[in-house]
């Protein structure tokens, strides 16, 4: 079994060794992508939202993790506005994307997968958001879906409560392309950006969020129809309306 020493030792970042970019493999997609026939659903401006007067120390100083939520839904713009935060794109090369996140060698590794449970005028189902497009498509709508995510993580009551739970897969060789080893340090540090963002945006709608780690790694990958090696769930958030 390698143990955390172990990998401490082989992701050093004098141990990379040659990357597959270097090798000359052409570089994964950078963004997963979605059958011919699936239906994209259009998400409004996120720059529409109005956003009460809150200054960022306020913000900084507000969050915290919050796992009681009231019944309101959230307007599909505050959804958007959410996504936006968490993953939205501000420029696009072939190489590369800049978004509202900071990412190591700009790899942007992650799909965006969100249990909508309570949002106006959106279908309750397992959706994916498609960055690159500001869409969403439905993966899921199975009346159980809510209840096989709070399974996954661990039954959580926030999970099945909430009016979104985030999960963010990480697909893999987007890092590893560049990093090799050293790569899933890089997925989880970036993960960590991905799910404060969604903090600071869920306080400047009066939102709150608290972040899952405890999850069950095989049953989260079998509900978001991943294979648990090159994609895999890295990171878990609720969001809900403050009281
Ligand atoms: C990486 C990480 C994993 C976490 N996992 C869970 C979790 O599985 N369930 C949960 O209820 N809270 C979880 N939390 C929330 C923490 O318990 C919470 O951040 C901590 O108690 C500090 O409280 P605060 O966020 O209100 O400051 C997690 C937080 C982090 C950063």
């Amino acid at each position: 079994m390698t143990t955390w020493k172990d990998y401490l030792e082989i992701s050093k970042y004098q141990n990379m060794g040659e990357s597959l970019q270097r090798q000359g493999v052409p570089q994964p997609p950078l963004e997963k992508p979605c059958a011919a026939e699936a239906i994209l659903i259009d998400l409004p401006d996120p720059h529409g939202i109005t956003l009460p007067k809150m200054n960022l120390v306020e913000l900084i100083e507000k969050r915290e993790s919050l796992r009681v939520y009231q019944d309101e839904p959230l307007s599909l713009q505050e959804f958007s506005f959410l996504l936006w935060a968490t993953q939205g794109v501000k420029e696009i090369s072939k190489q590369f994307t800049k978004r509202t996140v900071p990412s190591a060698g700009a790899r942007h590794p992650f799909e965006t997968y969100i249990l909508v449970n309570r949002v106006e005028g959106l279908k309750n189902g397992l959706y994916r958001y498609l960055a690159l497009k500001h869409k969403l498509i439905l993966v899921d709508d199975s009346v159980d879906i809510s209840q096989k995510i709070t399974e996954g993580c661990k039954m959580q009551k926030h999970v099945q409560n909430s009016a979104l739970t985030f999960c963010w897969v990480a697909d893999f060789q987007r890092m590893y392309w560049r990093y090799g080893e050293r790569s899933l340090r890089y997925v989880m540090l970036d993960a960590g950006h991905v799910c404060q963002n969604l903090y600071l945006a869920a306080e400047a709608i009066h939102c709150g969020v608290c972040a899952i780690a405890a999850y069950d790694d095989d049953l989260m990958n079998a509900v978001l129809g991943v294979d648990g090696e090159a994609q895999f769930t890295a990171y878990i958030a609720t969001l809900g309306r403050r009281a």
